[in-house]
């Protein structure tokens, strides 16, 4: 499905389909289909929510639409992607840090890297782990525009198919186990990590991204870093005490625990952003925990001729 009088094409020749892609995520929504739900079932000006907003689909979708968008999602590696596609700073500066980071990258060599599991001299050379190390150390991802839109595109190239990241041979969408990967590696010959300039190759990736410009004219877009069976609470408060309006329509779609598990999948992109080098299941504890609370929340907060859309929920 295309949208052409809405800008939107698959094809990525205008900003607002190039962003889209911004970045590799698990069970995420096809684009066209964000685009055209928004389309048909809201007016620009009209509020959208998406409580479980991944790599913030739906709310991109709708800001580029012009309607106002609040996505909350969990996952830091979901928001990072949301937060810079949503409000994607300037080329230059981005360019800028990267060099910055690309210079700090020399205080990241050998002995910082012998700290690490051996996975990560399979999966990357040594010019590239410093690079990696320096960003890690420096950027600030939560708080600086700038820092966020490099760390995602950062994020975007970390690990994929041979020649199209910044790793050795890898699935794009989801990291697989350390010690599955080693083994693999070594039964293809793959022992040796892809030699790789981070400068030259992450400015090429920013140039393409930024080939036709970023969204303007857009709705406001909020992307929350947050646990959205706590922050419902919060969105409550804005509408029944500062005024707010109340949200047209919901867009989400729920996690599905027994297909992915979005921390455990994410792992490599998650030690970027501050976990430890290596995956773990222990974030489970958000299962479940969201169902009936959220029905009661939007009886609520949605406003009049809301369309309810919970994808895939299991009750
Ligand atoms: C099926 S994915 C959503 C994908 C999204 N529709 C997209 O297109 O990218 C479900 C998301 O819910 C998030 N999630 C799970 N529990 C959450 C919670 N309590 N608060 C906020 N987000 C949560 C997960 O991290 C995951 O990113």
């Amino acid at each position: 499905m295309v949208l052409i009088d809405n800008q939107w094409q698959r094809n990525y020749q205008n900003p607002i389909g190039r962003w889209a892609g911004v970045g590799p995520y698990y069970a995420m929504f096809p684009n066209e289909f964000a685009f055209d739900v928004v389309h048909r079932f809201t007016n620009p000006g009209d509020r959208v929510l998406d409580p479980f907003a991944g790599r913030f689909s739906s709310i991109y979708a709708s800001t580029t639409q012009g309607r106002d968008g609040t996505g909350i999602e969990i996952n830091p590696v979901g928001w990072v992607y949301g937060q810079a596609k949503l409000h994607p700073a300037a080329q230059d500066d981005v360019k800028a840090r990267l060099k910055e980071i690309c210079r700090r990258s020399r205080w990241f060599g050998i002995r910082s890297q012998r700290k690490l599991p051996e996975f990560f001299s399979y999966c990357y050379s040594e010019k590239v782990l410093a690079f990696l190390l320096a960003a890690k150390s420096e950027l600030n991802w939560r708080n600086d525009r700038v820092d966020t839109t490099l760390m995602s595109l950062i994020l975007v190239a970390l690990h994929a198919k041979l020649g199209s990241g910044l790793s050795n041979q890898m699935r794009q969408s989801k990291a697989m186990a350390p010690d599955y990967s080693v083994k693999w590696w070594q039964d293809n010959g793959l022992e040796i990590p892809p030699t790789i300039d981070p400068l030259s190759f992450m400015l090429k990736k920013i140039d393409w991204r930024y080939q036709h410009g970023v969204p303007t004219d857009i709705g406001s877009g909020e992307a929350l870093l947050a646990d959205s069976t706590v922050k419902l609470a919060d969105l409550k408060l804005e509408i029944e005490n500062d005024g707010k309006a109340k949200f047209k329509l919901l867009l989400t779609s729920p996690p599905y625990y027994d297909i992915t598990h979005y921390h455990y999948d994410q792992w490599l992109r998650l030690w970027m952003l501050g976990n430890p080098p290596w995956p773990s299941k222990t974030e489970d504890k958000h299962r479940g925990r969201f169902s009936g609370s959220l029905a009661k929340w939007l009886s609520y907060n949605m406003g009049q001729g809301h369309l309810g859309h919970l994808i895939g929920q299991r009750s």
